[in-house]
C-alpha cells in the first residue's frame, strides 16, 4: 500500500540531504516565481516602450531624418536600421512569437494604432515590418536590446550555488554521521564480544552516547569479572573435598558402586580443570612470534599421536604472534570437540594477503542455522553433547577458545564444511609483516 512512509528515505545522510534540500528548492522557486518573474516582466516591459517609443520617433520624423531617399537603401536612426520598400504591402503572415516579443508587439501596436509583424531572424536580429506611406518599412535591431540574456545566467547561477551548497552540506552532514557508525560498530562488536578501540567522537550528543557506551561496557565488563572471580572461587574450593573423596573411595574395596562413584568423581574433576581455566582467562602470559604451520603441526602430533588427522598445509610467507600456552588450549577445544562430535579430522593452514587461516573440519552432525553463535556462549551444549554419558562437558570449550582468538587479535567463525559435512571452524590471525617481523627478533 502506498505510505508517506515509503518515501522517505531510509539513512540518516539522506534524511539529513533532505532536510537541507527541500527547503532550499522550495526558496530557490518562491524566489524565481515572486521575484524574478515580476523583475523580468517590469524589465521586458521598459526595454520594450523604449524601442517602440524609437519607432514612433522614426515615424513621426520620418522625412527628417532620412538620410537618403533611395528606395531600398539601408538607413540608420537611433538603435534602429530601416529600410524602405515602394509599393509593397504588409504580408497576411502572424509569426509564432515568444512571451517577450508579444509584450513588445502590443507596446507597439498601442503606441503606432497600425498593424505590425514582428519577426526574429536567424542573425539575431528583430525585424519590425509596418505598412508606411504606401510601401512597407523594414526596422532592424539587434536582440540583445530587447531580450534579456540575464535570466539564463541567473538560472545557472541557482544551479551553480545549489550544487554548491549540496556538496558542502554532504561533505559537513558525513562527517557527523561517520561518529554515529564508529558508534554503532563499537556497541556491534562489543555484542559480539570482539575486542574494540572505541573513543567518543563527533557533536555533543553523539560523545554523550558514545560515553553512555563505555559506562555501560565497563558496568558490563565488571559484572561478568565479578562473576568469573566466583567461579574460581567456588572451583577452587570444590576440589579440595573432591581430592579427599577420591582418596576414600580407592581406600574402600572396589566394586561396582565404587567404581561409577570414581567415574562420576573424575568427571567433576575434570569439570572443574574446565571452569578455572575459563575463570583464569589468558593470564599474563607473553606473545612469541612463530610459524604457524610448523607450531599447529608439531603441536598436534605431540599431543595427540596416533589420531586420524589429515592435514592440507599451504606455504606460510609470514609469521604470526601467539601466546603458545593459551593458544595451545584453545586448539585442543577445537581438536577435542572434533574428536568427541566426529571421526575423521582435517585441518588446514593457508594466507591471506592480512591473516594466517586455520581451519579445523570434521564429519560429525555439525552445528545448525542459529546454534552456530550460541556454542560461542559459557555453559551453551547442544542436547547432543548433554545426552553424552558421564561427558564432562561444560559448555565452555567454544567461549574458551574465542576468548583466547579475540587476545590475539583474530576472529574465530563456524561454517558447514564441504569437503567432510561436518562442522568448519575457522580462526584468522593477523599476520606480522616481514619489517615488524626483523624489528622484533633484532
Ligand atoms: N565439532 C563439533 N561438531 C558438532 N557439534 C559441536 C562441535 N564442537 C562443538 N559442538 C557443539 O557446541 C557445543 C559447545 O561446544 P563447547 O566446546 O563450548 O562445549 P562442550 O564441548 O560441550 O564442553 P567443553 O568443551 O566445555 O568440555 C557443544 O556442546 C556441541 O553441541
Ligand atoms: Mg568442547
Amino acid at each position: 500500500m502506498f505510505s508517506i512512509r515509503n518515501l522517505i528515505p531510509k539513512t540518516l545522510l539522506a534524511r539529513f540531504m533532505l532536510i537541507i534540500v527541500v527547503p532550499s528548492l522550495i526558496g530557490q522557486m518562491l524566489a524565481v516565481f515572486l521575484f524574478y518573474d515580476r523583475h523580468w516582466y517590469n524589465v521586458s516591459y521598459y526595454t520594450s516602450n523604449i524601442i517602440a517609443n524609437e519607432i514612433k520617433w522614426l515615424l513621426d520624423n520620418y522625412h527628417n531624418v532620412q538620410t537618403t531617399d533611395t528606395n531600398q537603401h539601408i538607413n540608420e536612426y537611433l538603435n534602429l536600421s530601416y529600410q524602405f520598400y515602394q509599393g509593397i504591402k504588409l504580408p497576411k503572415i502572424r509569426p509564432k512569437l515568444n512571451e517577450e516579443l508579444e509584450i513588445f508587439k502590443n507596446i507597439l501596436n498601442l503606441k503606432l494604432k497600425k498593424p505590425v509583424i514582428v519577426t526574429l531572424d536567424h542573425e539575431k536580429k528583430i525585424i519590425v515590418s509596418i505598412a508606411f506611406n504606401n510601401g512597407l518599412l523594414k526596422i532592424t535591431f539587434p536582440t540583445k536590446l530587447l531580450l534579456n540574456p540575464t535570466t539564463y545566467i541567473f538560472v545557472l547561477w541557482l544551479i551553480f550555488l545549489t550544487i554548491l551548497l549540496l556538496s558542502v552540506s554532504l561533505i559537513f552532514s558525513r562527517n557527523q554521521i561517520k561518529s554515529i557508525l564508529e558508534l554503532a560498530t563499537a556497541a556491534d562488536a562489543f555484542g559480539r564480544e570482539q575486542r574494540l578501540d572505541y573513543k567518543p567522537s563527533g557533536a555533543y550528543e553523539i560523545r554523550q552516547a558514545g560515553l553512555a557506551f563505555l559506562k555501560m561496557k565497563d558496568r558490563i565488563d565488571k559484572q561478568i569479572a565479578n562473576r568469573t572471580q566466583m567461579l574460581a572461587m567456588i572451583s577452587h574450593d570444590l576440589r579440595t573435598p573432591l581430592t579427599r573423596m577420591k582418596l576414600q573411595l580407592e581406600l574402600m574395596p572396589s566394586s561396582e558402586a565404587t567404581i561409577e562413584l570414581q567415574q562420576d568423581i573424575n568427571t567433576m574433576t575434570q569439570m572443574i580443570a574446565t571452569y578455572l581455566d575459563f575463570a583464569r582467562g589468558e593470564g599474563g602470559e607473553n606473545f612469541q612470534i612463530i610459524e604457524v604451520a610448523d607450531w599447529v603441526v608439531n603441536f598436534i602430533q605431540t599431543k595427540y599421536p596416533g589420531r586420524d588427522i589429515t592435514f592440507d598445509i599451504k606455504p606460510q610467507k609470514h609469521k604470526v604472534q601467539i601466546k603458545p600456552f593459551a593458544f595451545a588450549r584453545a586448539i585442543s577445544n577445537l581438536i577435542d570437540n572434533a574428536i568427541k562430535y566426529s571421526t575423521k579430522i582435517k585441518i588446514s593452514i593457508s594466507e591471506t594477503k592480512t591473516s594466517t587461516l586455520i581451519e579445523v573440519e570434521d564429519n560429525g552432525i555439525g552445528i545448525h542455522g542459529q546454534e552456530k553463535e550460541l556454542v560461542f556462549k559459557p555453559f551453551y551444549r547442544s542436547d547432543h553433547a548433554r545426552s553424552l554419558e558421564y561427558s564432562s562437558n561444560v559448555g565452555l570449550g567454544l567461549a574458551i577458545t574465542k576468548e583466547i582468538i579475540t587476545g590475539h587479535y583474530g576472529t574465530i567463525t563456524l561454517e558447514d564444511s564441504k569437503l567432510l559435512n561436518g562442522l568448519l571452524v575457522r580462526i584468522s590471525l593477523p599476520i606480522i609483516k616481514e619489517i615488524k617481523d626483523k624489528t622484533n627478533e633484532a
